[in-house]
């Protein structure tokens, strides 16, 4: 039987409330702290405020057992626990290196408390250094060296997959520099790593097994910080690369879902990440490419590699609304019917979501839209400006309703299992531009519509022709 641990998170967004939910999971005693009262009041009535699978039901269930617990205290918090992460935000700000002013008040206020020992957690992403800063705060407000340790914990969960992520992840990475810490922090993943919580009959099933256990790495906490940086950068850099190369498959008239397949048939490139589509958006890649790109240049290390990820990802969605004007000629007075406004499937998250700014590159250039998205209408709707030209519908096919043509901008499982006939027959027009290749162009073919995608030839065959088949 593993230790039961009393954990305070620090801060319920993304990161903090699936963490503070998932270690509960796993056994330990977690008091989540955040300074918003209505936030924190709302939790308490379990009210759950990111759509997110798993959470309803793991959190349901920790909170009426009181093994996850809301509040506003974090002085009591710190008092009443042995390991304190924080997981506040950590915004881009104007120059694009990160904004650590959440993290130095939040790491004041844990100095006021600390009476006993305790390891404080960096998990919200943070730039190389900033455990040192951290740890410096704490000392500055008169907190013995020996009573405190500071260590980055890196997460590299996904929003959509948050909780299976976090439950079975690739690995766990435990940056300190002390050995007690380091002792401590693997303590809390000894469930994981042991395999005791996938022996479970309750365990969320995921890809991790008591015969296939999550490895643990541990490091220096300047390595740890660099791991999350360099693995976000690193995956952006991989959707933008395959992106340049998807233009390329446009230009010679090859498919890109080919040569990423052939790609990533090769084990040191892989084939995950290998998406063409209108480019890389959320809370974390774009902030964390220049955030990433102001470190090294703070450093006076040339990564000017990042600087073209970037650019490439802004011309990616620049490109996209061109291949749409060029499909419908003009723009002025078009109907379109969009489909998909959050960053990616499987979340109502619209921060940074290419699908909203190319939407208002349509409306700039006169075009109305009626748009439908799964989960996101109602963050949509408040980030959009509202325009008369915008409409938003629950039903897929509303939207497609007598549409110039249909948009597809977020790769929504729900949208693979449309009626494409009956989308055929609800368009006034059967054109479909697709931003994430979510059809088979062959099928669209056969079913009459125009089909226009990203990398994809326009003389299409199916994926799995003997050309692009693997043959033993
Ligand atoms: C990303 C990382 O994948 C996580 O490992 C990390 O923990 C997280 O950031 C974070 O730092 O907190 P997330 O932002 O949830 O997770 O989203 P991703 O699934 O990585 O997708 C990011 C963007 O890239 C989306 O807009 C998605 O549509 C796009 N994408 C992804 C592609 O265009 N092509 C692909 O092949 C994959």
């Amino acid at each position: 039987m593993s230790e039961s641990i009393a954990i305070t998170v620090v801060g319920s967004g993304y990161v903090g409330l699936v963490a503070a939910t998932c270690f509960a999971e796993i056994g330990h005693r977690v008091l989540c702290v955040d300074n918003d009262e209505d936030k924190v009041n709302r939790l308490n009535q379990g009210e759950i405020p990111i759509h997110e699978e798993f959470l309803p039901e793991l959190l349901g269930r920790h909170r009426s057992s009181g093994q996850v617990q809301f509040t506003t205290d974090l002085g009591r918090a710190t008092h009443e626990s042995q390991v304190i992460f924080i997981a506040v935000g950590t915004p881009q700000s104007q120059t694009g290196n990160a904004d650590l002013s959440y993290v130095d008040a939040v790491a004041s206020e844990i100095a006021r408390s600390i009476h006993s020992y305790k390891v404080i957690v960096e998990k919200s992403t943070v730039p190389v250094y900033t455990n040192d800063w951290i740890r410096r705060t704490i000392e500055r407000n008169g907190v013995s060296r020996s009573l405190f340790d500071v260590t980055s914990n890196p997460e590299f969960l996904r929003e959509g997959t948050a909780v299976k992520d976090f439950l079975h992840p690739d690995r766990i990475v435990l940056g300190a520099d002390s050995e007690k810490a380091a002792r401590l922090l693997a303590a809390i993943y000894e469930p994981l790593t042991s395999g005791c919580y996938y022996e479970r009959s309750d365990a969320v099933p995921g890809s991790r097994s008591a015969a296939d256990l999550p490895p643990i790495l541990q490091t220096s906490t300047k390595a740890a910080e660099l791991i999350k940086h360099a693995s976000n950068a690193f995956l952006a850099m991989k959707i933008s690369f395959i992106n340049v190369v998807a233009n390329l498959c446009e230009a010679v008239d090859a498919d890109v879902e080919h040569v990423a397949k052939g790609m990533g048939l090769d084990k040191r490139i892989g084939k995950r990440f290998l998406s063409a589509g209108i480019g890389y958006g959320g809370s974390c890649f774009p902030k964390d490419v220049a955030a990433f790109r102001y470190v090294a240049q703070q450093l006076g290390v040339d990564f000017r590699l990042l600087e073209e990820v970037e650019k490439i990802n802004e011309l990616q969605k620049e490109r996209f609304f061109q291949k749409i004007r060029s499909a419908l000629w003009t723009l002025r007075n078009k109907r379109l019917g969009v489909l998909g406004l959050s960053f990616k499937g499987g979340t109502d998250d619209i921060r940074e979501s290419p699908a909203l700014e190319i939407i208002q590159m349509l409306l700039d250039a006169g075009a109305s839209i009626c748009a439908h998205d799964p989960a996101a209408i109602e963050r949509a709707k408040k980030e959009l400006p509202p325009h008369a030209c915008l409409q938003f519908t629950e039903d897929p096919y509303e939207a497609a309703d007598n549409a110039d043509a249909l948009v597809v901008l977020t790769d929504w499982a729900e949208f693979t299992r449309l009626d494409l006939k009956r989308l055929r027959y609800t368009l006034r027009y059967p054109i479909v531009i697709d931003g994430r290749n979510l059809f088979d162009p062959w099928q669209m073919q056969e079913l009459g519509f125009t089909y226009l995608c990203v990398g994809r030839s326009s003389q299409h065959t199916p994926v799995e022709s003997p050309s692009a088949k693997c043959l033993p």
